[in-house]
């Protein structure tokens, strides 16, 4: 789905406005859609010509979109890469055309570091590991006593921040609660609403016993909690829940005590990503990965924080 979104005009500096071709992978997710107004209204607001397409959480789509991109000889790429394998190819045909490329929220694997030209987002990794931090304060707090029974909902398969969240959050609970701490099924739901349901009532039937969901996105917690209602149990309760994401409709949920703890991933990376862009065409130099400054959340705090959220 490709849609140019703004016409373009002055780059405000008196020089010619700067065409960004923009592949997003989705629209998956609450934080999918900030990230897609995040880049729209940025790019409006700096004054460029943005190409804008919707992968629809495929890769050919994105690959196609990069390739359209580059025949048309934008002058950044910037993308969301669905999956973290499976671009060098891509890549070189940009890199070829002299086409600089940014990513922008995932991250990829390469065989050649000058494929790209840095990343904007977070540390997924860390955000597994505050995951399971956070964890053992809630667990704490709600007395839960013996063996912790985890469910996990992961993310899309072989996307970055299902793999490092997954990755932040095994490295804490080895080190600390090998003992104590099991994660006894683990699945993807894909980040939507509807898998994490899906997902969530077949793990309520295989596990009854499940007593914590650790859910890669918080919408996938939400559609989790439609299953976990409907087996009869209360979600924050009987199942104790910690997501990643901080959107609204997590708040949300969190103020009504059906999501325990929240570790913030922040999509609003517009402004950040067009001031990179404009710096990486004009030749100068950034750093390899501008990470994002995050928050956690405790239940007991989502109802003073939920009129001021932002996305
Ligand atoms: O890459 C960021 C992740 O993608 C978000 O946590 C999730 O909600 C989205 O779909």
């Amino acid at each position: 789905k490709e849609d140019d979104s703004t016409g373009g005009g002055s780059s405000g500096d008196g020089g010619k406005a700067i065409t960004l071709g923009f592949s997003q992978v989705g629209s998956e997710s609450g934080w999918r859609s900030a990230n897609t107004t995040s880049v729209k209204d940025a790019a409006k607001a700096a004054g460029y010509n943005l190409k804008f397409s919707d992968a629809q959480q495929k890769q050919e789509n994105q690959i196609s979109a990069i390739r359209s991109y580059i025949t048309q000889g934008v002058d950044v790429i910037a993308f969301s890469p669905v999956v973290v394998t499976g671009w060098d190819a891509v890549l070189k045909e940009a890199k070829a055309k002299k086409i600089p490329v940014v990513l922008t929220d995932r991250s990829v694997e390469t065989s050649d570091d000058s494929l790209y030209v840095t990343l904007v987002g977070s540390d997924f990794t860390d955000e597994g590991r505050r995951a399971a931090k956070i964890l053992e304060k809630v667990i704490a707090k709600a007395g839960l006593k013996g063996p912790v029974k985890i469910a996990q909902l992961e993310g899309t398969t072989g996307a970055a921040p299902a793999i490092e969240r997954a990755k932040g959050f095994k490295e804490v609970m080895d080190a600390d609660h090998a003992s104590d701490w099991k994660v006894v099924v683990s699945q993807t739901g894909d980040f939507t609403r509807a898998g994490g349901k899906q997902v969530m009532a077949a793990f309520l039937q295989s596990n009854p016993d499940i007593n914590v969901l650790f859910a890669h996105n918080d919408d996938m917690a939400i559609g989790a909690i439609q299953s976990i209602e409907a087996a009869g149990k209360k979600p924050g309760k009987d199942i104790l829940i910690v997501s990643i994401d901080g959107v609204k409709d997590g708040f949300v949920a969190m103020s009504e005590g059906k999501i325990n703890a929240i570790v913030e991933c922040n999509p609003l990376l517009g402004p950040q990503l067009m001031d990179v862009v404009k710096k990486v065409k004009n030749g100068e130099s950034v750093e390899r990965w501008i990470k994002t400054k995050e928050g956690d959340f405790m239940q007991d705090q989502a109802a003073a924080a939920l009129p001021s959220r932002k996305y």
